[in-house]
């Protein structure tokens, strides 16, 4: 049956890891996966994760299917976290929303309800560079990838002009894809002056916005700070479409909690909207999976835990600040050559380094350090015990 089956290539990211585990040298580092990483380079669970688990084992809770569009409380919540207890259109009961399998699964729906029932152009515009996952996500429900300028090589920083050019170019009507906050693979935001111009720019062509957001409170510690891209486009009447995900903020990777939501005009049109959803979800896999969004709906309705998280969310993006900052040093310090101010500037999970495929192979094969091949590094997998180590060999392979 199946001799015709070509043998696919590995994954551009979970491969990497793949490879890190065959490796068995001792000092071997992974910075691949965007997978949080706590001082000793140990997953982490985060506290109020643990201290919500007790809360649920108490209850002794049944294990029953979750309605199609998910937990009620969960999605409640998330909305509310995403777009701000006060957000006009969650007022008014005019945002679906549905729980997703994090944001893959929330990109899933989004994609597969576009490529239904959007009436504009079905085309897709990605920020290049973008998360390698965004591309067969689009593709595989049979509409088009464009791709719109975001990086610039040269200043290693945003093409700002170039992105405004090719939004306006971009036939009117166009899905527009932006990362809400800290860009994957880039770590290269806009600036709030910027998202007020890019706003313009995708109101005045008709455009529609859909926000993939699996960062919020993580870029930077501040949760509202990190929603202003999608909080100020519904400000501004856009209909956006939002992903949300609980994997990094949360450590709740494996969990696959997250939501899919879509801003209509009226109660009404929401409730047609989410009656297809439902049927985008449903032959996909039934009805969401329960643990991961009732640990979320504790953590988010229950204020000591809350707070707890906002603490612990907040300890994680300064680790990684302060890692940046540690990386920086030692690259200076070993007279690297370049110029390497952006690992300090670029915020988020990842840094984008600037190195070649052939250094990032340069690096797996001869320092057992491994990374994408894009020369993006994980700054979670960074820590005291292999910064020195991993500036050296880096600084090494850029010296060629
Ligand atoms: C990443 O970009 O490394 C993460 O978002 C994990 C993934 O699924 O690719």
């Amino acid at each position: 049956f199946w001799a015709g089956v070509p043998q696919g290539p590995p994954d551009p990211i979970l491969g990497v890891t793949d490879a890190f585990k065959k490796d068995t040298a001792k000092n071997k580092v992974n910075l691949g996966v965007g997978a949080y990483r706590d001082e000793q380079g140990k997953p982490y669970v985060l506290e109020s994760v643990l201290q919500a688990e007790d809360i649920l084992h108490k209850k002794k809770l049944d294990k029953e299917y979750l309605p199609i569009t998910g937990e009620i409380e969960f999605v409640r919540l998330s909305a509310e976290l995403a777009y701000g207890k006060d957000s006009k259109p969650l007022t008014e009961n005019r945002i679906a929303v549905a729980q997703s399998i994090s944001g893959t699964g929330a990109l899933r729906i989004a994609t597969e309800f576009l490529a239904k029932y959007y009436p504009g152009p079905k085309s897709v515009y990605l920020p290049d560079p973008t998360w390698g996952n965004h591309i067969p996500l689009v593709e595989g429900t049979g509409m088009k990838v464009v791709r719109y300028r975001y990086f610039d090589k040269k200043t290693i920083g945003l093409d700002f002009a170039g992105m405004k050019e090719d939004l306006e170019k971009a036939e009117p009507g166009s899905i527009i894809l932006l990362h809400a906050c800290a860009q994957n693979p880039s770590g290269i935001d806009p600036t709030k002056e910027q998202w007020k111009e890019i706003n313009e720019v995708i109101k005045s062509k008709k455009h529609l916005a859909l926000f993939d957001m699996a960062y919020q409170g993580f870029a930077s510690g501040d949760l509202i700070g990190d929603a202003f891209a999608p909080r100020y486009f519904v400000e501004q009447g856009h209909q956006i479409i939002l992903c949300q995900s609980f994997a990094k903020n949360l450590g709740l990777y494996g969990e696959r909690a997250g939501t899919f939501s879509m801003v209509c005009s009226s109660p009404e049109e929401k409730e047609r909207v989410l009656s297809q959803v439902k049927r985008v979800i449903r032959p996909l896999y039934s009805s969401p999976p329960l643990h991961g969004a009732q640990l979320v709906a504790t953590i988010l309705g229950t204020p000591e835990l809350f707070e707890q998280w906002l603490k612990e969310v907040k300890k994680m993006a300064d680790r990684i600040i302060s890692m940046r900052e540690k990386l920086y040093n030692a690259l200076v310090e070993l007279k690297t050559p370049g110029e390497w101010g952006h690992i300090k500037s670029q915020i988020g999970m990842f840094s984008f380094t600037g190195m070649t495929a052939d250094q990032v192979s340069d690096l797996a094969e001869y320092a057992h350090v491994y990374l994408t091949k894009d020369g993006r590094i994980s700054m979670a997998g960074l820590n005291e015990g292999n910064i020195q180590y991993f500036a050296e060999s880096m600084s090494k392979a850029v010296k060629g």
